[in-house]
């Protein structure tokens, strides 16, 4: 074998890094994988637009069954995205005996215990590094260097888009529909529909893939609690900063008494926290772990050339397990740990309220907060009259119990609604 010849199943942002990256250094990384590598075949939808990019138009085609089953394609990289398609194709190469690379973290988090199950059948190699964090190696590390120690907690700022909203919220205080809108305009953002980023999907289904190699099982998706930064305001934000904290979307894999817990959500981070320095797009990942202790692994979490030097990087691994007729190191699943429900977790909490300002509400108030056997840390006044406002911070509490609190607030005298909720990240584990 003197060349692996490529399929990838689109070029569009990561796509065209792919190729970018492999034009200009394809030398040292053919020393590196041992052989030539060459892109033979590239599938896109729209075969008229010129792509500028160094591939002859021979290689295009709108029929990505096509490459899957070539017989001159060794080796897959599916750069398409989405599920149904994408799953379908990733399942057909894997079928035909092709080692499959994919930047799709949708597919890995929603079907990735079944494709690996299908990539082991088949002998071949299904790898996902620019899954999750894009140019940031941390597949690797969790699957590879850290297989000789135990991780105990996982904490990514894993979407550069929400990392980019709250960072400028935070350094310029300026409101979340202001900056969200000049999000889009920038292209950090989606247009017109931004949720997939702001609702914490994004963050979710990478949270999903980290938790399943942090603690050997099989965590899918819709295992993960997720909640978004849509009501995320200035005020809440200010408040954080005055109590030493900032507000990041983070994901939280983490063990419990056994169990995986695993949830996204917006929440108050120390500053102190190494997490907290993570500003505007970039990513980064927090390891904790018994023997290594605490690791963090930061760069950029998205973009063509970032995102196609992860794809590659598995390109070149694929390659020389490919020349040894082997097999990379498969994921373990031996735990089979069980997903708690995001109501048996304990965190902090901070509690927003509007209120009517008179005395007897605070006294009230806090009666709620008791009856429901939720501790209160700390609490007072913003604003006054018509603009009153109550900041709650308690200590740990269950979930389930912050949630009937909250529910008991809304019916408790003066109190004239719930403004926000969010968690605080503080006081040890959860
Ligand atoms: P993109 O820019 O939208 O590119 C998608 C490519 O797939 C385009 O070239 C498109 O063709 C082609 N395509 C889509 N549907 C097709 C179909 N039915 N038949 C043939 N070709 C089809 O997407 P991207 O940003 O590169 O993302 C690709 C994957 O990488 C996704 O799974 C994404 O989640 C993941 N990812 C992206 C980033 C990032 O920074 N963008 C980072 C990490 C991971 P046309 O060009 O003709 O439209
Ligand atoms: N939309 C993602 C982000 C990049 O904002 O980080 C691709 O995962």
């Amino acid at each position: 074998m003197d060349t692996i010849r490529i399929g990838m199943l689109g070029c569009g942002t990561v796509g065209s890094g792919v190729v970018t990256i492999l034009a200009r250094s394809g030398d040292d990384i053919a020393a590196r994988a041992g052989v030539r590598l060459e892109i033979v075949r590239v599938a896109v939808r729209d075969l008229a637009r010129d792509r500028g990019l160094p591939l002859s138009a021979d290689v295009f085609t709108d029929r990505p069954e096509d490459v899957v089953a070539a017989d001159d394609v060794d080796l897959v990289i599916e750069v398409m995205g989405g599920r149904g398609r994408a799953g379908d194709l990733v399942r057909s190469a894997l079928a035909n005996r092709k080692p499959v690379v994919t930047a799709n973290k949708q597919l890995i988090a929603h079907e990735g215990p079944e494709l690996r199950a299908l990539a082991a059948e088949a002998g071949v190699d299904l790898m996902y590094e620019a899954a999750v964090a894009g140019a940031i190696p941390i597949i690797r590390p969790l699957k590879e260097s850290l297989a000789g120690d135990r991780i105990r907690r996982v904490i990514g700022i894993l979407n550069g888009t929400t990392n980019y909203i709250l960072t400028r919220m935070t350094e310029e205080g300026a409101s979340y529909d202001d900056v969200l809108a000049e999000a889009q305009e920038l292209g950090y953002a989606e247009k017109p529909d931004p949720s997939a980023d702001t609702g914490g999907h994004d963050a979710a289904a990478k949270t999903a893939i980290l938790a399943s190699l942090a603690f050997d099982s099989a965590v899918t998706d819709p295992d993960v609690f997720r909640e978004g930064i849509e009501r995320v305001t200035a005020t809440d934000i200010a408040v954080a900063r005055r109590l030493g904290y900032v507000v990041k979307l983070v994901g939280i894999a983490s063990e419990v008494d056994g169990a995986v817990a695993v949830r996204v959500h917006p929440t108050f981070l120390p500053e102190t926290h190494p997490l907290a320095s993570v500003r505007l797009a970039f990513n980064a990942v927090y390891v904790e772990a018994d023997g290594a202790g605490e690791l963090m692994f930061y760069g950029p979490g998205a973009g063509s050339e970032p995102t196609g030097s992860a794809v590659l990087g598995d390109v070149v691994d694929v390659v020389r397990n490919l020349l040894q007729t082997v097999r990379g190191p498969l994921e373990s699943t031996h735990r089979a740990a069980t997903v708690r429900p995001m109501e048996d977790l304990t965190t902090q909490y901070y509690v927003l309220l509007d209120v009517e300002d008179r005395s007897g509400v605070l006294a009230a108030v806090a009666a709620t907060f008791g009856q429901h056997d939720v501790s209160i840390a700390q609490v007072w006044q913003e604003g006054v009259g018509d603009h009153a406002q109550l900041v709650l911070i308690t200590h740990r509490a269950r979930e389930s119990n912050l949630r009937s609190t909250v529910e008991a607030l809304a019916a408790t005298g003066g109190v004239r609604s719930v403004a926000n909720v969010l968690r605080v990240e503080s006081e040890g584990r959860s």
